[in-house]
């Protein structure tokens, strides 16, 4: 196990000098099978993964979880083992953030609608410490999970606009048996917030079956009138659970995060809810083009 940015410095370029290519996976620890399987196909693409523990202050609001987060380091390394004994990076606040640190990276556009609305701070917060975590690494590629898309299109624009010489790779959304994307802030729930919690999934798969089966792409009005129907049809199946409240459903580019109107190309479907005081996304990823 790593602890410092110095010693992270010296095994990236052992792992260059022995030809090896790097892959990171950074996480926030609390460990589930979504980030094991970004963990796999590292391991697929890369001869020596890095794994990052860090839950990162900087990316919390001042009355958001950071305190509250679940830190079980020991069981996270042992998950690890499960999946190749990856190296693993645990940083501590100090090391990444010592005393006058003053830096910010900033992303604009892409940041600001949808989880940039409600959690101002927040995607200041990942692409400072991811990109401190791409530089201190010197990774060749890096592994993120679809579940959070938006941070997804952050990353991706702020490698091309700092070309930073880093691949993105997106994993597919891990999910529980009856739909729940994997989350560790699921464990957060009550048995009975955890029973409602399900609704957020079923509404993006019945918005993606409504597109599919009624093959709305045929006319202007049939797009825009199915457009609100979606959304109609995902507010009232999340609104079956009693105890969630709808932060936004959107539709929109799944590259410029762009709200579209009709829906007449690819499209990504993105639903933030809180349930007492967890908050929970989800989105689904619509491939026009595969269904007309
Ligand atoms: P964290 O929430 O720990 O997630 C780490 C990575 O695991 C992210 O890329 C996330 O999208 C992915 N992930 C989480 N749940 C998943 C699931 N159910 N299926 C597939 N992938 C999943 O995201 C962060 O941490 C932080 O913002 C971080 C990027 C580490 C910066 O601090």
């Amino acid at each position: 196990m790593i602890r410092t940015i110095k010693e992270l410095r010296c095994w990236s370029r052992q792992q260059h000098h022995a030809q090896k290519r790097i892959g990171l996976v950074p996480t926030m620890g609390a460990l589930h099978e979504g980030h094991l399987s970004l963990v796999k196909t590292a391991n697929q693409y890369c001869e020596a993964t890095l794994v990052s523990i860090f839950v990162n202050p900087a990316q919390f609001g001042v009355n958001e979880d950071f305190y509250q987060y679940p830190r079980p380091l020991e069981n996270d390394l042992r998950l690890l083992q499960t999946v190749g004994s990856p190296e693993v990076f645990v940083p501590d606040v100090a090391e990444m953030y010592p005393a006058g640190f003053d830096a910010l990276v900033h992303i604009g556009g892409v940041t600001q609608p949808f989880e940039g609305a409600f959690r101002p701070t927040h995607f200041d917060g990942v692409t400072t410490v991811v990109l401190k975590l791409f530089l201190a690494s010197e990774t060749d590629a890096a592994f993120f999970g679809q579940k959070d898309f938006q941070q997804v299109c952050v990353i991706r624009k702020m490698v091309t606009d700092l070309n930073i010489p880093v691949e993105i790779v997106v994993c597919p959304t891990v999910r529980e048996p009856d739909g729940l994307a994997m989350s560790s802030r699921n464990r957060y729930l009550t048995e009975s917030q955890r029973a409602q919690a399900v609704v957020l999934s079923q509404s993006l798969t019945l918005a993606e079956k409504m597109i599919i089966d009624e093959k709305i792409f045929n006319t202007e009005t049939i797009r825009q009138k199915i457009r609100q129907k979606i959304r109609q049809k995902i507010r009232s199946k999340i609104e079956t659970a009693s105890d969630m409240k709808i932060d936004y459903i959107a539709i929109a580019n799944p590259k410029t995060l762009d709200e579209l109107t009709t829906i007449d190309s690819d499209a990504v479907i993105l639903v933030a809810a809180r349930i007492g005081t967890t908050r929970l996304i989800d989105n689904v990823l619509l491939s026009i083009a595969d269904h007309r």
